[in-house]
């Protein structure tokens, strides 16, 4: 079994580890990659402090409503061990995304980061990113999925956009942050009347689980989706997720992952600088980028995967359980 990509890292990436392995070094690279987001942010029009903040406060007087930590409550499975890499400092923030910092500043940090995809359409860039996943998906799967599993949903927005485009599924959405699945839970009560016109049968369910042990059972869903997790993981939490994704799908189920394109030449060219900023936030970006995920995928169980371009730097796979007959979906 093959899963590595190429192991040797090139000259410029061993470079950008060994100067992030000297702490100040990788605190000082850290500050920089997130000042250079912030005003990236305002550039394209988003005011990062502000819009975070109003979530923080959900626009009352309080800097912090209370009501935040009352859900925290609810949503966190207080059985949850957490994986050793999650608990590490990560995108900047000390307490990686156990925190409420992280949890309200992911949103415009998705504004900020995308809005390079297509500077044509500034902070629209994610939602383009992920309106072209859709499309990828819809031009695979034979037809509407009925049980949606979503991994690493994060504050939603993913969850949301398959809601969107199969509005009759049950959808799940699974994440190790109850911070982040605290704001998907708030930004789905807001959503509501947006709904209303045509109504979801099915509300989503929020999960505070491990991607790798979802704890959910064999053969019950159509679709399991991965937007954006894997580059923030390390290999053996990748391929653990794999074979979950193979357990809880239907035979003729569909895996599909949007992530990084490692092959991109935004990466393949990137400048060491930007590389240090980028890596110093990323820790799992090597593993990531050295991990052959298409033969990972085949060796989980799946058909060799469909690859769509999805922007200039992100790609879509799509591949379905082997061996299985053609799932029964919903025309
Ligand atoms: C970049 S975010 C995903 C973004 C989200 N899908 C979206 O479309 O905006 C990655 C998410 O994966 C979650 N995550 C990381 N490791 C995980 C794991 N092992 N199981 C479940 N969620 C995980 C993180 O908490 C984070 O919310």
């Amino acid at each position: 079994m093959t899963v590595a990509r190429d192991t040797s890292l090139g000259p410029v990436s061993r470079l950008v580890n060994g100067i992030l392995a000297i702490k100040p070094l990788a605190n000082f690279a850290k500050r920089q990659a997130r000042s250079m987001m912030i005003k990236r942010a305002e550039a394209v029009g988003v005011d990062w402090r502000r819009d975070a903040q109003d979530l923080r406060s959900r626009g009352g007087e309080l800097d912090f409503d209370p009501a935040w930590e009352r859900e925290l409550e609810q949503i966190q499975n207080p059985d949850l061990i957490y994986p050793d890499y999650y608990l590490q400092p990560f995108h900047a923030y000390e307490q990686g995304n156990l925190s409420w910092e992280a949890a309200t500043e992911v949103e415009v940090a998705a504004k900020a980061v995308h809005a390079q995809l297509w500077p044509e359409v500034g902070a629209a860039g994610t939602m383009k990113l992920r309106r072209n996943y859709l499309d990828a998906l819809n031009s695979q799967l034979s037809a509407a999925p009925r049980d949606i599993l979503d991994i690493g949903c994060s504050v939603g927005i993913s969850t949301f956009t398959l809601q969107t485009a199969y509005p009759q599924a049950q959808i799940t959405g699974v994440d190790l942050s109850p911070y982040f699945l605290a704001i998907a839970q708030y930004r789905c009560q807001q959503r509501s009347p947006e709904l209303d016109n045509s109504p979801s049968p099915h509300p989503i369910r929020w999960m505070h689980t491990a991607a790798e042990s979802t704890g959910l059972p064999d053969n019950t869903f159509d679709l399991v989706s991965a937007f954006l997790l894997f580059h923030e993981l390390p290999r053996t939490a990748t391929l653990k997720i794999l074979r979950e994704a193979r357990r809880v799908l239907r035979p003729g189920g569909y895996f599909a992952m949007m992530d990084s394109n490692p092959r991109a030449e935004g990466y393949v060219k990137m400048p060491p600088y930007i590389l240090t900023l980028l890596k110093s936030t990323e820790p799992f970006l090597d593993d990531y980028f050295t991990l052959d995920i298409e033969q990972a995928m085949v060796d989980a169980g799946f058909t060799r995967p469909d690859l769509t371009h999805t922007s200039p730097r992100h790609y879509t796979l799509i591949a379905q359980v082997c061996g299985g007959d053609e799932i029964e979906l919903d025309k």
